[in-house]
């Protein structure tokens, strides 16, 4: 079973030499009764030869092989025939004249093919029911092997910087607050539940007031949300916090914890520092705050223009205090009714009322609302839009977020469509990384009337802003950061607050959480703060995220060895499954089916 080489190693050098090989069958041919094996291991593909006509033994077991199965042999390594040497094999000059042949184990037929293009052909449902064949397909060992990588470009950038790795706990208490939570039952205390982490959040900011200083974790989080091609049940986070730090020192080191990783992996080298983007920028520039700023099609706003227009949907969206935008989608005039249709309805899902346009055919624009328009309208609108022939523009009236939104979602649509034509093209080791800033720290929660921390109840305020929280809580920005790459949010953190008062008043003036509350779920944190709590601040990457980007998949389902499906189940092992009636009851758990 011991093996001399891998199958990626034996070259003309070798002829002559005795090697011993292990791996899985890749293929086999029958050459009048010659049977010809690639052979495959981690490292790559040798060819093996058993020839009947040496061993009869060895060349009758060698030709019940099948696709798959796990083999050991030993042989002379000899020159290929002139005209089958394959250039594209690092081992392609030779080939292994087998003398023994062990069978470790037959494989019966793989359910898909298990080459690249097969495996990406077939649903993704079989794939994952038998993810140990889905990982031997060469794209998949490589996203592993890349995810190996970039966890080590982590590691030694933040060892070299005096950071300690530092375990948290994953049973943690519920914080109802942040993403809905799984909860785990307690065996010992009837009725009381644990809650898986959703993030090391609070354990790293005590672990500051304990004098860490500078923290990292490669840390598992667990979110029962709802499951999408960017979000899984349970991820990984590349955790940090730092004491002593302010909001530049964050965005150098990050800058440079990015830099190393795409230097390492990719070979390229990002340009620092990143550009800064404000919050209320990347919603009237891109009606989102993640922007993919790789192409333009920027959002044009025209509020002031049509607060006395004689169209009254944009005049009264514009003097109600709501806005009216437009999007040049240039060169998509050419949309079919189906497209404008899905169009419209990606529109209607974010809540927009209806989504106007103009076509700009033969000189002219085609539209049911251009008669409403004013000449100095149009003039306004060519001017600030750059209309040509060839173009169509569409419009949004609604309160600012919502109009910004909804333009957003039609511009990501827009450019889609744009490059299925040929008429836009977004190369793909483009690396659009920018840090979105001053978000409010606050949110006005429609449903319950009430202010909702944007991101998390820890944030500082921008301290100018502080004599705002009580009378005016959402001008209030915080010191907030995103890192956003072409479009996808990889990373957000904050500086923290760290004088108890402050947190405090947080808590119960701004958020109004009842005092009792506060002090059951976050009585411990508050009384932390009041032994020494340093200033800090950090931030958490998505580290699944950031992986599935170095390797050019959309699907963070394929970085991860075991992902659960868009239904939350893992179809291998099938979980989640019933359990027994006494697990239940020594958890003090009755379960109630739905009707
Ligand atoms: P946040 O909730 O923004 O911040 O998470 C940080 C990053 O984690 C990634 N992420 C996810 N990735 C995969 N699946 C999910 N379900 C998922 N949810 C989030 C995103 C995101 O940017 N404690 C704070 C960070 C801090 O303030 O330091 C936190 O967890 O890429
Ligand atoms: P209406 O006058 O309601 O028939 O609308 C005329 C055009 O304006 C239609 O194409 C609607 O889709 C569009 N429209 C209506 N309301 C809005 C809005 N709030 N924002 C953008 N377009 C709208």
């Amino acid at each position: 079973m011991k093996r001399t080489h891998h199958c990626a190693q034996l070259t003309t050098a070798d002829l002559g030499k005795t090697a011993s090989l292990a791996g899985w069958v890749d293929s086999i041919r029958d050459h009048g009764g010659i049977i010809f094996v690639d052979l495959r291991d981690r490292q790559g593909i040798t060819q093996v030869k058993f020839d009947p006509q040496d061993d009869a033994d060895v060349g009758a077991r060698a030709a019940q092989l099948k696709p798959e199965s796990v083999i050991g042999v030993t042989g002379r390594v000899v020159r290929r025939p002139e005209g089958t040497v394959n250039p594209n094999l690092p081992t392609g000059e030779v080939e292994v004249d087998a003398t023994t042949l062990e069978i470790h184990n037959l494989s019966e037929t793989s359910p898909f093919p298990l080459d690249d293009e097969g495996g990406d052909r077939v649903n993704e449902d079989l794939r994952l029911t038998y993810r140990y064949l889905d990982l031997r397909r060469p794209k998949m060992r490589r996203n592993l092997e890349v995810r190996h990588r970039t966890t080590k470009a982590v590691r030694d950038y933040f060892d070299a910087l005096g950071f300690i790795d530092v375990e948290t706990p994953i049973l943690f208490k519920s914080t109802p607050e942040g993403a809905r939570e799984y909860l785990v039952p307690s065996r010992i205390h009837p009725g009381e539940f644990y809650a898986l982490s959703q993030s090391p959040q609070q354990f790293k900011q005590i672990l500051m007031v304990a004098g860490v200083e500078r923290y990292y974790q490669m840390a598992r989080c667990f979110r029962d949300e709802d499951l999408r091609a960017d979000r899984q049940m349970e991820f990984t986070q590349i955790d940090v916090e730092v004491s002593f730090i302010d909001r530049e020192g964050i965005y150098t080191l990050f800058e440079g914890m990015l830099k190393k990783i795409w230097k390492d992996i990719l070979d390229v080298d990002l340009p620092v520092p990143f550009p800064r983007l404000a919050f209320q920028e990347a919603m009237n520039r891109f009606g989102v705050d993640k922007p993919d700023t790789r192409f333009g099609l920027e959002l044009v706003d025209f509020t002031e223009m049509f607060k006395k227009s004689a169209f009254k949907v944009f005049a009264s969206a514009a003097a109600g205090g709501g806005a009216v935008k437009a999007l040049n989608a240039r060169g998509l005039a050419d949309l079919t009714q189906s497209e404008l249709t899905s169009l419209e309805e990606a529109a209607r899902s974010l809540g927009a009322k209806g989504l106007a346009f103009i076509k700009v055919e033969g000189g002219e624009w085609k539209s049911p609302i251009v008669k409403f328009f004013s000449d100095a309208e149009k003039a306004a609108l060519t001017q600030r839009l750059g209309i040509a022939d060839g173009d169509i523009i569409f419009f949004a009236a609604a309160p600012w977020e919502k109009a910004c939104a909804i333009l957003g979602r039609i511009r990501l649509e827009c450019a889609a469509l744009l490059q299925k034509r040929g008429k836009l093209a977004i190369p793909a080791n483009q690396w659009n990384f920018l840090w979105v800033v001053d978000f409010p720290l606050m949110t006005f929660d429609e449903e319950t009337k009430r202010f909702v921390a944007t991101h998390h109840p820890f944030t500082a305020p921008v301290p100018e802003d502080i004599p705002l929280l009580d009378a005016e809580p959402q001008k209030v920005r915080g010191q907030h950061y995103d890192v956003v790459l072409n479009g996808m949010e990889i990373g957000g953190g904050s500086i923290r607050i760290h004088q108890p008062a402050l947190q405090e008043k947080v808590f119960k003036d701004v958020l109004k959480i009842p005092a009792d509350v506060v002090e059951s779920r976050f009585g411990y944190l508050l009384r932390a703060f009041k032994y020494g709590a340093p200033p800090h601040g950090g931030i958490a990457f998505g580290f699944d995220r950031l992986v599935a980007l170095l390797r050019g998949t959309t699907s963070i389902r394929d970085v991860i060895a075991f992902p659960k499906t868009q239904k939350a189940q893992d179809l291998m092992t099938q979980s989640p499954a019933p359990v027994t009636a006494k697990q239940l009851r020594d958890l003090h758990i009755q379960t109630v089916q739905p009707a």
